[in-house]
């Protein structure tokens, strides 16, 4: 049994402020990866430049990386980074920032790479340069796992490169989890309820590393009532609103999450990236890329959809995993976890045409059916498919 996370990680309220000389230790020019807006407004983005001002730290920041980030991205934002000589990068944002962070701190040292071929390059014998991430969301776990998500447009590819890039350094902070939209927070933990629960039902779970799941499957069960509250409000609040700009004031009204609750979700989320280090992601995931990447489902639901049809599978391999499972979330049946993802995500519906697509793909996916704690069958696979999305 090993564990291995090699990951400096802070979890803390000001926790960019109270390790900045972390920060700046890392190196001596640096290139920000971050979304459009979001690190702007919840103050991370600041908090950041503020810290490498005060240590000297030249920095550019790149703001333009998108939603499920692409070689694209990734290739003009290591140019970038190559023209100012940065030798470290940090990534402030969700999921899409961090992993587009560590595509371009491994390129940015491997110049015969091309962006395109980081799918396909060899895995384990590149190195990078150093990676701070910063999340400001509660659901990638990013800024404790070796992983990246890359999609590739020019092939229709959204997969993690076969990479090992752990960040050197992460700052994590529930306060910017106050200006998010409420969805967006319920998306994100949803993501991270799926990376524990994909790490217990797992072929490489044991004694050693479910003490991360486990563990965060019980946060995350303190945490479920008011998120269920919170997008219950929200849902009415929206239905009452008329237009989309008087949807987003809603927003702002739904339940409010209690701060300690920010600081709870995104430890979980936290706990929840390193178990999936552990293990790797598991069928959900690999039935997530195409729900995203065909038909523009954000993650955190397009692993939700599939969850609790996966648990169900699993509970014919190893009841009392699933038992575990569903006693930590404060769940009495798979009955009872399958409302509450209704609840917090709704439906999803697809054609007849794409459900069959995706399921023909996923029956020959065998890094993800690997996995599988027992013998899945295609049969098996249907019927997830067939119980997660409602056809049209
Ligand atoms: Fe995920």
């Amino acid at each position: 049994m090993r564990f291995f996370v090699p990951t400096d990680i802070y979890i803390e309220t000001d926790c960019v402020k109270n390790h900045a000389q972390n920060l700046i230790a890392v190196g001596k020019r640096a290139l920000i990866m971050t979304g459009q807006h979001s690190a702007g407004a919840n103050g991370s983005l600041n908090d950041v430049t503020k810290a490498l001002t005060a240590g000297d730290i030249p920095y550019l920041i790149f703001s333009e990386v998108e939603e499920n980030p692409s070689t694209d991205t990734v290739g003009k934002a290591t140019q970038i980074a190559r023209e100012f000589k940065a030798d470290f990068i940090i990534g402030i944002g969700g999921g899409s920032a961090i992993d587009a962070a560590k595509a371009v701190a491994l390129l940015l040292v491997n110049p015969d790479v091309n962006a395109d071929d980081l799918h396909k390059a060899p895995s384990h014998l590149l190195n990078h340069a150093p990676i701070v991430a910063v999340p400001t969301t509660c659901g990638t776990g990013s800024e404790a796992t070796p992983v990246a998500i890359i999609t590739n447009h020019k092939i229709n590819l959204k997969k993690s490169i076969p990479h090992v890039i752990f960040p050197v350094l992460a700052l994590v902070d529930g306060k910017y989890l106050a200006t998010a939209k409420k969805q967006l927070i319920v998306n994100t933990a949803v993501d991270a309820l799926a990376h524990m629960v994909e790490s217990i039902l797992n072929v490489k779970s044991n004694l050693l590393n479910r003490m991360c799941p486990e563990y965060g499957l019980k946060l995350w069960g303190e945490c479920k009532d008011a998120l269920i509250a919170s997008v219950t409000a929200n849902n009415a609040a929206a239905q009452n609103a008329a237009q989309d700009a008087e949807q987003n004031a809603t927003d702002k009204n739904a339940a409010p999450i209690d701060a300690s609750l920010y600081e709870k979700l995104m430890l979980t989320s936290t706990i929840a990236g390193m178990s999936i280090a552990q293990t790797s992601t598991a069928v959900p995931h690999g039935m997530s890329y195409d729900l995203t990447l065909h038909a523009g489902v954000p993650h955190g639901p397009a692993v939700g959809y599939f969850l609790a049809a996966y648990v169900e599978v699993c509970a014919k391999f190893v009841p009392q995993d699933v038992e575990k499972i569903l006693s930590l979330l404060g769940l009495n049946n798979i009955e009872e976890f399958d409302e509450m993802l209704r609840k917090l995500i709704g439906t999803c519906t697809v054609t007849r045409e794409m459900r069959d697509k995706f399921a023909a793909a996923m029956k020959t996916n065998r890094s993800k059916l690997d996995l599988v704690p027992g013998e899945i069958t295609p049969e098996d696979i249907d019927y997830i498919y067939e119980k997660s999305l409602v056809v049209e």
